[in-house]
């Protein structure tokens, strides 16, 4: 049955590519002087010898396109280390996507390509480490196109001491234009009726990938990638999503669609099956486990707070298989730190005090209980330390004490860091709007202290629920550090940030302090 499914979906895929790889709005966006190289260049999943480079050639024509690709460790490109060639062609919608092996660790190197005599852009990365003293993180999540200008990757951009950015998912949002009824678009979608169809899909993602501040980013950082639900739909689990109507078709046809487009147009390792689960090492000093909490093992949400499936233990977010390998793989780890790029809240968030109805986010860990205390049991009970996890999602900024039971007084001890096994790290949207685009500065600050008060939160230490911008992530030997950077407006083009906070948690102490 499945091998006929999958021979299904292949033909539709061939019948689909037959039509236009785009919609015709997005030839409008694209600059003549850069052609054919219009998207630009990436690189990502840097490993210790190896790293994934990437680029598009336009073909206005259906003829497959000869590529060559050089890697040097000059910006020059005089001393290639590796070359090669290949042939895209509109079956990858002319993308080209190439695993470099025999690097060095913790090199930066130079990348780019050739078709004719048309020399793309010349990207940067760096491989990974084998032993590091300190290792810088940006990460990412939430980039709505419509909401505002991407001047967090600006910022990422102008940085030159990361290793990587980490993204942990909203890399494109489903929706239509001026989707938002409460706040007016900065830009409008295309195309602009929600995205379905394998052309769909493609169009947003070359929208998106025609900022020049996310191509910016990609060409000078390799990112390590993952996705949440609107790289799908709104509020995606393994058999449907919120934002998926019947009328809309097949929820398993639109998932194969958007997991294809997905590894397209991210510089992610390739694999038979587009999983996305895998560690990155940065060898003594950090594990990186990427996760899919969406198409793997995600049960639909619950409705309701007070629905009794809420506790049932067959209920997961990750699955097993995926659940066992996370939780082996951190107690197995020999890093110092073990970083989880998590896409939605992991810490439990009371907020019953604002709403009854919505005391829960049943689409955070919060609606996944059963689940989260099995691996938070297992992190105890194998006396793991040292954890961070990085989650995004929810388009606001706050830090957690990592701790199982929070309001447990004999278990938890916010002042001494008692019962602390490590950090949650929540990163703002880099643009999509949050609660400062709904509410009032007022009510959100009314929200903000019945939310961050010691009797129902008393492990989250900070919060900020307007701004946007990103985290950089500070390892090293001593201390995990997250400095969120907020930027001083979305409206229009700005590298320039206005604020930052920062708060750390000192290696096996755990207990996160705020740090001027
Ligand atoms: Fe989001």
């Amino acid at each position: 049955m499945r091998i006929i499914s999958v021979l299904f979906f292949n033909c539709f895929i061939i019948f689909l590519s037959a039509q236009s790889l785009y919609v015709k709005e997005i030839n409008a966006l694209l600059n003549p002087a850069l052609k054919p190289f219009y998207f630009g260049v990436a690189s990502g999943d840097p490993g210790q010898t190896e790293v994934v480079i990437w680029t598009k050639v336009w073909n206005e024509t259906s003829e497959p396109v000869n590529v060559k690709w050089e890697v040097a460790i000059d910006t020059l490109m005089q001393h290639i280390v590796a070359t090669g060639q290949l042939i895209t062609d509109t079956s990858s919608a002319n993308t080209i996507k190439i695993q470099v092996k025999e690097l060095m660790p913790n090199t930066t190197y130079f990348y780019r390509f050739t078709t004719g005599d048309v020399f793309s852009p010349t990207g940067r990365t760096k491989t990974a480490p084998v032993e590091a003293d300190e290792l810088r993180f940006a990460v990412v999540s939430c980039n709505n196109y419509e909401h505002g200008y991407f001047n967090a990757y600006r910022l990422i951009a102008n940085r030159n001491d990361i290793s990587a950015v980490i993204h942990l998912g909203d890399y494109i949002y489903e929706y239509g234009a001026n989707n938002s009824t409460k706040h007016p678009s900065v830009r409008q979608h295309i195309p602009d009726h929600e995205i379905l169809t394998l052309q769909d899909y493609r169009s947003r993602y070359a929208q998106y990938r025609l900022d020049k501040d996310l191509q910016e980013a990609h060409r000078l950082h390799p990112f390590i990638s993952e996705w949440d639900d609107h790289e799908f739909a709104n509020d995606a689990y393994i058999d449907g999503a919120k934002n998926h109507q019947p009328e809309e078709g097949d929820w398993k046809t639109r998932e194969a669609i958007a997991k294809k487009v997905y590894f397209e147009w991210i510089p992610i390792t390739d694999n038979a099956t587009d999983n996305i689960i895998r560690k990155l090492s940065y060898g003594n000093l950090a594990d990186v486990f990427m996760l899919d909490g969406r198409t793997e093992g995600r049960c639909k949400q619950v409705e309701s707070p007070y629905d009794t499936m809420l506790t049932c233990v067959t209920r997961t977010m990750l699955g097993k298989k995926q659940c066992d390998w996370l939780t082996a793989g951190i107690d197995n780890s020999p890093a110092q730190w073990k970083v989880v790029a998590n896409q939605v809240v992991f810490s439990e968030l009371d907020a019953h005090q604002l709403s009854k109805k919505h005391a829960i986010n049943p689409d955070a860990w919060d609606g996944y209980p059963e689940e989260r205390k099995e691996i938070l049991d297992s992190f105890y009970q194998h006396q793991v330390k040292n954890i961070i996890i990085m989650t995004g999602d929810i388009h606001l900024s706050w830090a957690f004490d990592l701790v199982q039971n929070p309001k447990d007084k004999s278990r938890y001890n916010a002042k001494t860091g008692k019962g602390v096994i490590g950090a949650e790290y929540v990163v703002p949207s880099v643009s999509s709007n949050g609660l400062g685009e709904r509410f009032p500065r007022g009510l959100c600050n009314l929200i903000g202290s019945i939310i961050k008060h010691k009797s129902t939160n008393p492990h989250l230490r900070f919060q900020n629920l307007v701004d946007h911008g990103y985290v950089l992530l500070d390892l090293n030997k001593e201390r995990a550090k997250a400095t969120w950077f907020f930027c001083k407006t979305l409206k229009s083009r700005s590298p320039q940030y206005k604020a930052k906070d920062s708060y750390s948690t000192k290696f096996n102490e755990n207990r996160l302090v705020r740090e001027k």
